[in-house]
């Protein structure tokens, strides 16, 4: 799938899949949805721009997040950008009914925004459809590339999302209105359990495929390469706690406050990274790019420097030993990253 290969000052590298082709990098824009903080317009719009001069050409985002808001600022960020030079992403699940009773309250959730729309979890045929014209016109775009199913975790809606959801996606993509279509979801297991449901293009997998969660190793990694579905990994900071040098204490891990055992096993993994000369971001970065069936890494930066950080985090070479003397450690698979792979 490899294109081209990296330096310090390559261009991003690109990975093909399914007639799409994408940026090793891509940006997450649930922080421009005002996760955990609030992020202003303008550094918003700065950050899209600064993705954009850095190469980055795929953008993902959700209604979830910040309940349209990243939707309206990625879309206003992409309006100018000549549109078949990107790849944009959204997802459905969840359609967003306005609270107006609600709106002094802010979002329980996770966003720092008004509570002036609920979220209703609805992976129907109608649901589906109704989510995507929604996400077009927050957009302000006539063209999404890829939809993923977002987050149909509990059991009633994985079973709707694998059947009616999915079969919904896959007529819009066979009418040529979407190129692409899969799920993107927090656990490793139902994303396996759909690509051998359905004929999906790509899954996103948030979180268990990292330098620190190994979930996706041994089933969905090997899974999708059979299938030549493509994973974009996500979460490959694991919403925190590597994208530091050194964990803070209070850093989170899959949106809570870390465990103890996983900020020992952390701190054991950064100081294996000093000891090889390159930092805990930098291999957190580079580890899910490794893996054959990825293509693509979506980070959630905001920000003009975490954008510039992250492109240095991309380009600093790792010395093989670091991989071999993590694996020697037992702090990542034994097969993993495959040497030269990347
Ligand atoms: N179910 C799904 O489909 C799903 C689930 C999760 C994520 N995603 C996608 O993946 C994207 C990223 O996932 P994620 O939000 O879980 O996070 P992540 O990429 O694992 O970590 C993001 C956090 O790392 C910190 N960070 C990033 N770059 C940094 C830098 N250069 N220096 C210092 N800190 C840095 C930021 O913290 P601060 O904000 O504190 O600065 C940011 O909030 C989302 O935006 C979304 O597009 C999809």
């Amino acid at each position: 799938m490899r294109e081209a290969g990296p330096g310090r000052d390559a261009p991003l590298a690109v990975r093909a899949v399914r007639g799409l082709r994408l940026t090793e990098l891509g940006l997450g824009a649930a922080q421009l949805g005002n996760l955990y903080r609030n992020t202003s317009d303008a550094e918003a719009e700065a950050t899209i721009d600064a993705a954009w001069e850095a190469g980055i050409r795929v953008f993902d985002t959700a209604p979830h997040y910040g309940l349209g808001l990243s939707e309206r600022r990625l879309g206003a960020g992409l309006r100018e950008r000549p549109r078949d030079h990107y790849v944009l992403s959204t997802k459905v699940g969840r359609l967003l009914e306005p609270s107006p009773e609600r709106a002094h309250l802010q979002d329980d959730e996770g966003f720092v925004v008004p509570a002036a729309a609920r979220r209703v979890r609805d992976y129907s045929r109608d649901g589906v459809l109704r989510s995507i014209e929604d996400s077009l016109a927050r957009l302000g775009t006539d063209r999404i590339d890829i939809v993923y199913l977002h987050d149909p975790d509990e059991p009633e809606m994985f079973a709707q999302a694998s059947s009616e959801g999915i079969g919904a996606l896959i007529e819009l993509r066979e009418q040529g209105v979407v190129r692409a279509v899969g799920a993107g979801m927090n656990a490793a297991e139902p994303l396996a359990e759909l690509i051998r449901r359905a004929d999906v293009d790509l899954v996103m997998c948030a979180g268990r495929h990292s330098l620190l969660d190994h979930a996706a190793t041994d089933e969905l990694l090997p899974l999708a390469h059979d299938r030549g579905v493509g994973i974009v990994a996500a979460g490959v900071y694991n919403s925190g706690l590597l994208s530091r040098p050194r964990p803070d204490a209070d850093a989170r891990y899959d949106y809570l406050p870390a465990p103890q055992e996983l900020l020992a096993r952390t701190n054991r993994i950064a100081d294996l990274c000093e000891e090889h000369g390159v930092t805990l971001p930098d291999a957190a970065t580079q580890f899910p790019l490794a893996n054959p069936a990825v293509v693509c890494a979506v980070v959630g930066v905001r920000g003009v420097d975490q954008v510039a950080s992250l492109l240095t985090r991309y380009r600093t070479p790792i010395p093989d030993a670091l991989w071999a003397a993590l694996a020697d450690a037992g702090l990542i698979p034994p097969s993993s990253p495959a040497k030269g792979s990347r």
